[in-house]
C-alpha cells in the first residue's frame, strides 16, 4: 500500500525450482528472474511448452487484493480477460508462498525501448498506453500505479500494462501509487480513483521518461507544501519533444479532462499529426548535391574556355 519501496528478506526461487501449487495442482519450472517491485517478484516460467510469468507476493494481503482485482478486470470483457491464468499457494521451505501465473510479456522497458530507437517514439507509445487506459475506464477501473516500470514495450511500440497491483474500482481509494506520478504528492488532487487521476500519471510518465537533466527526481526533496502542478507545466514547457502534445499533457495535468476518451481523440489529433517529420531520406539530397555539382562543373569549363 502507499508509496513502493523495494525491500524485501524473502528467498527468491533458483532457476530449476518447481513450482507446485497447493490447490490446483499446476507444476511451473523456474528460468529465470524477470524482475522486481515492491510487492514481488516475478519469474520467467515453463509449463510444458508454455512459457507464463509467475509473481510471487511478498504480502499475502496485498497479493490478495491484487488477485482479486484481476479477477474482477478478467471478468469486464476487454483485452484483459485471458491475462491471469493460475493463482495459489506454494509451500517452499517450510512456509506458504501466494503466486499467480500470467501470459508472459516478452519486450523491453519504456526506457530501454527509447533509448534502443529513439526518443521520438514515445509519441505512438503515449497513443498505445491511452487506448489502454480508456478501455480500463470503460470497464470502471482506474490502473493507479502507472508509471514506467509498470509496462512492457514489445515490437513497433506495442505497449502493455502489467502490474495491477494499483488496479482500483472507480470512486475507490487509490490502492497503491509511486510519489512522483500520483497527483496526491503534488497537491494536484485527490487520491480517489477517477479516470483523470491515471490521466495525471500519463503525463508525469511521459515527462519522466524524456527527462533528460532528470528534474524530476529532484522534486522529491521538496516540502510536501512547496511541491504544486505549476512545476510540472514549467517541465513540460521547455521539453521539445513533447511540443506537439503538450497541450493535451498540460490539461492532464491540471485535471482538465473528465475522461480518457477525449485525451485519447485530442492525442491523436496533436501529438500524431504534428509530429516533427524527420529530414528526407537522402535521395533528395543527392539530387542537390548533383546539381550543385553540375553548377560548379558548368562554371570551370566556362571559365576554362572563356576567350
Ligand atoms: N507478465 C510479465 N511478463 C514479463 N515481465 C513481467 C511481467 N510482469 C512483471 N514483469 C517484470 O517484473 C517486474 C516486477 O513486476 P511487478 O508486477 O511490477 O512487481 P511489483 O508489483 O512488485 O512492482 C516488472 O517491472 C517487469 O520487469
Ligand atoms: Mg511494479
Amino acid at each position: 500500500m502507499g508509496y513502493g519501496v523495494t525491500t524485501s528478506f524473502e528467498p527468491a526461487f533458483p532457476a530449476g525450482t518447481l513450482i507446485q501449487g497447493k490447490w490446483n495442482n499446476g507444476q511451473y519450472r523456474v528460468e529465470r528472474l524477470l524482475g522486481e517491485g515492491a510487492n514481488g517478484r516475478v519469474y520467467l516460467v515453463r509449463k510444458g511448452k508454455q512459457h507464463y510469468a509467475l509473481k510471487s507476493g511478498f504480502d499475502p494481503h496485498d497479493h490478495q487484493s491484487e488477485v482479486n482485482a484481476l479477477k474482477a478486470l478478467s471478468r469486464s470483457s476487454s483485452s484483459f480477460q485471458q491475462f491471469m491464468v493460475d493463482s495459489d499457494d506454494f509451500a517452499y521451505e517450510g512456509k506458504d508462498y501466494p503466486f499467480y501465473v500470467m501470459r508472459y510479456i516478452r519486450g523491453k522497458s519504456l526506457t530501454d525501448f527509447l533509448t534502443e530507437n529513439g526518443r521520438d517514439w514515445v509519441h505512438l507509445v503515449g497513443l498505445h498506453l491511452l487506448r489502454k487506459l480508456t478501455e480500463l475506464h470503460a470497464g470502471g477501473f482506474v490502473f493507479g500505479d502507472l508509471k514506467a516500470e509498470n509496462m512492457i514495450i514489445s515490437g513497433y511500440g506495442d505497449t502493455e500494462l502489467i502490474d495491477f497491483g494499483g488496479l482500483t474500482a472507480k470512486g475507490r481509494s487509490i490502492k497503491q501509487f509511486t510519489e512522483v506520478y500520483d497527483r496526491g504528492f503534488w497537491n494536484a488532487g485527490t487520491r480517489t480513483a477517477d479516470e483523470a487521476y491515471d490521466l495525471f500519471s500519463f503525463a508525469v510518465l511521459l515527462l519522466s521518461v524524456t527527462d533528460r537533466q532528470r528534474r524530476l527526481q529532484g522534486f522529491k526533496a521538496i516540502l510536501p507544501q512547496n511541491r504544486n502542478v505549476e512545476a510540472l507545466i514549467e517541465m513540460l514547457r521547455d521539453n521539445e519533444l513533447l511540443a506537439p502534445a503538450a497541450p493535451v499533457l498540460r490539461k492532464a495535468l491540471l485535471g482538465q479532462y473528465a475522461g480518457s476518451r477525449q485525451a485519447l481523440a485530442d492525442w491523436r489529433a496533436r501529438s500524431l499529426a504534428k509530429r516533427p517529420v524527420r529530414k528526407k531520406p537522402v535521395s533528395g539530397g543527392w539530387i542537390k548535391v548533383c546539381f550543385a555539382a553540375s553548377l560548379l562543373l558548368f562554371g570551370a569549363t566556362v571559365y576554362m574556355f572563356w576567350p
